[in-house]
C-alpha cells in the first residue's frame, strides 16, 4: 500500500464514498448508509459537518463522517459532534486506516473546540480511541438503546471537564432522527 492520505472529502469523491459503504457493509445495508450519508451531506441540521477520506496511489479507500448534534436541556456552551459512518475497503481494512481516519477526524474537532463525540458502533473498537460507555455517564441516546447493546453508545470528551459537569439527551442532525439508524 502506497503512503495514506487523509483529507477532506470534496463533491468530487461522493462516488467514491458511495463505492466504499456498498463494499465494505455489502449491497442492502450498504444502499441505507450511501442514502443515510447523501442525506446527512445535504442537511443543514447536519453542518457544520466533517467528512474524511483516506487516499492511498490517488485510490479511496475508506471515509468518516461527524455531523452536529446538540445537548437537552439546551447547554449553549457544550459542542457536539456525532461520528456516524465509518468504513473502510474490505480489500484494505485492518491496515490501520480505520484508526487514521479516527485519530485524525478527533484531532481536527479538539482544534475546532468541540467538546463531546457520541458513537453508536463496535464496543470493542472505539474504546481503542477513548471512547467511554455514555449512558452511564448521564448521556442519553436520541433512541433508546436497547440494554443488552448499552456498550455501543459511546462519547469521547475532548475538552477536560466536560463529562460530570453535563449530561442529558443528545439531539442529532434530521436526517439521522429515526429509529432505524439508532438500533445495533
Ligand atoms: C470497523 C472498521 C472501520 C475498522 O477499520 P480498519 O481499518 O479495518 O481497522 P484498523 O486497522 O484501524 O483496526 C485497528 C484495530 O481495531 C481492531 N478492529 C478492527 N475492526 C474491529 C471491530 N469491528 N471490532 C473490534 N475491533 C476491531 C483491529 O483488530 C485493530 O486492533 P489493534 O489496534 O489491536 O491491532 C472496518 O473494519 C470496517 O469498515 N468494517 C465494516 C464496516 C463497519 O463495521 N464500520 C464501523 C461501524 S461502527
Amino acid at each position: 500500500m502506497g503512503r495514506l492520505k487523509i483529507r477532506r472529502s470534496t463533491d468530487f469523491d461522493r462516488t467514491a464514498i458511495s463505492a466504499i459503504y456498498l463494499n465494505a457493509f455489502g449491497p442492502e445495508q450498504g444502499r441505507e448508509i450511501v442514502e443515510l450519508v447523501n442525506g446527512l451531506f445535504s442537511d443543514g441540521t447536519a453542518k457544520p459537518l466533517l467528512s474524511l477520506v483516506a487516499e492511498t496511489d490517488k485510490q479511496i479507500v475508506g471515509h468518516i463522517l461527524f455531523t452536529q448534534a446538540r445537548l437537552q436541556p439546551k447547554y449553549q456552551d457544550i459542542s457536539v459532534r456525532i461520528l456516524a459512518p465509518l468504513a473502510v475497503a474490505k480489500d484494505f481494512q485492518g491496515q490501520a486506516i480505520g484508526r487514521s481516519l479516527v485519530v485524525e477526524g478527533l484531532k481536527r474537532l479538539t482544534e475546532a473546540g468541540v467538546d463531546l463525540v457520541f458513537v453508536l458502533g463496535h464496543p470493542d473498537y472505539y474504546p481503542k480511541f477513548g471512547f467511554r460507555p455514555a449512558g452511564v455517564l448521564g448521556f442519553e441516546a436520541p433512541y433508546p438503546i436497547p440494554t443488552e447493546h448499552a456498550n455501543a453508545w459511546m462519547v469521547k470528551e475532548l475538552r477536560a471537564g466536560v463529562i460530570g459537569n453535563v449530561q442529558g439527551k443528545i439531539e442529532c442532525a434530521g436526517v439521522l432522527d429515526k429509529p432505524k439508524h439508532w438500533q445495533e
